[in-house]
């Protein structure tokens, strides 16, 4: 059985990748609900500021700064955190990276070890310096941050696509170890969200939310507690449905879809 809901007086709440875009404003809803939140992520001005920015909310937060991809560094992290605030009851393990396309190759040995860098092996950085002390408990909550993209192999995303797919199936693996530890492990999908990282985005991103709307689905899908917290439902759920497809079907369905949103640019 999966641990209950961890509230504010569990403990401290732990988000990385959150300098910026979904972890910031992720942290900042955490705070709003009364939660002492550290924030992790290699920029400390802007985990600072963003500490400053908590000031006035119920919560708080504190920056400890740190590189995803250093398990090691992870762990110091973790361990400082819960020397000082107590025991680390939630985890929102969401720094990632959308390695950016060279023109001369769709995919390459180094975009995809950047990817898989941050978007997978970060994910078990966090993973294994979290894990351990919340199953010794049998106590905690931990969420992974990967994305829709991830569902199925969907045109120009192979690189950043294959690095969430593999974060779904990290956690829907793990999700079982987790239950019988006592530790409830949930995975977010979100679809495109306002942020410094889809700013850069050349096409047109369908159902685009406000950073400020996805934090808050995020914090509501924490406090419900089901294994996925997928959103917009009007893009997840077709994304869903486009899973069970053969893939003759698949394949034609995204050529046109594709070819489509070309011309329209
Ligand atoms: N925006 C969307 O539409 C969308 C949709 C689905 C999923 N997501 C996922 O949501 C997460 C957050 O992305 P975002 O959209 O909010 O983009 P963002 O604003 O670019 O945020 C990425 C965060 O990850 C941190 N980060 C990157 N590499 C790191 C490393 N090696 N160590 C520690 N932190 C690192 C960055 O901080 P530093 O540079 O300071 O280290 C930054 O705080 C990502 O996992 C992304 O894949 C986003």
């Amino acid at each position: 059985m999966a641990s209950s809901r961890m509230k504010p007086q569990d403990g401290i709440a732990w988000v990385t990748g959150a300098s910026s875009g979904i972890g910031a404003a992720v942290a900042l809803e955490l705070a709003r609900r009364d939660w002492t939140v550290a924030v992790t992520a290699r920029r400390v001005d802007a985990l600072e500021a963003l500490a400053r920015e908590a000031d006035t909310l119920p919560g708080r937060i504190v920056a400890h700064a740190g590189d995803v991809t250093n398990a090691r560094a992870m762990r110091t992290i973790v361990e400082t955190i819960e020397a000082i605030h107590g025991p680390l009851a939630l985890a929102f393990l969401n720094a990632g990276v959308a390695p950016r396309k060279r023109a001369d190759a769709a995919v390459s040995g180094e975009s995809v070890s950047e990817a898989v860098a941050v978007n997978l092996v970060g994910v078990a950085n966090g993973l294994s310096a979290a894990l351990p002390g919340m199953m010794q408990r049998r106590r905690g909550q931990l969420a992974v941050n990967a994305s829709l993209v991830g569902y199925r192999g969907l045109p120009g995303a192979a690189v950043y696509g294959a690095s969430k797919a593999a974060a779904i199936h990290l956690c829907e693996s793990l999700r079982f170890d987790c239950d019988r530890a006592g530790v409830r492990l949930q995975i977010v999908n979100p679809g495109f969200v306002d942020t410094p990282m889809t700013r850069r985005n050349q096409f047109v991103m369908p159902f685009l939310m406000t950073v400020e709307e996805g934090a808050r689905r995020i914090v509501d899908g924490f406090e419900r507690g089901g294994f996925e917290i997928a959103f917009p439902r009007r893009l997840a759920w077709p994304m869903k449905l486009l899973r069970l497809l053969p893939y003759p079907v698949y394949f034609a369905l995204m050529s046109r879809a594709a070819r489509s949103s070309a011309k329209s640019d």
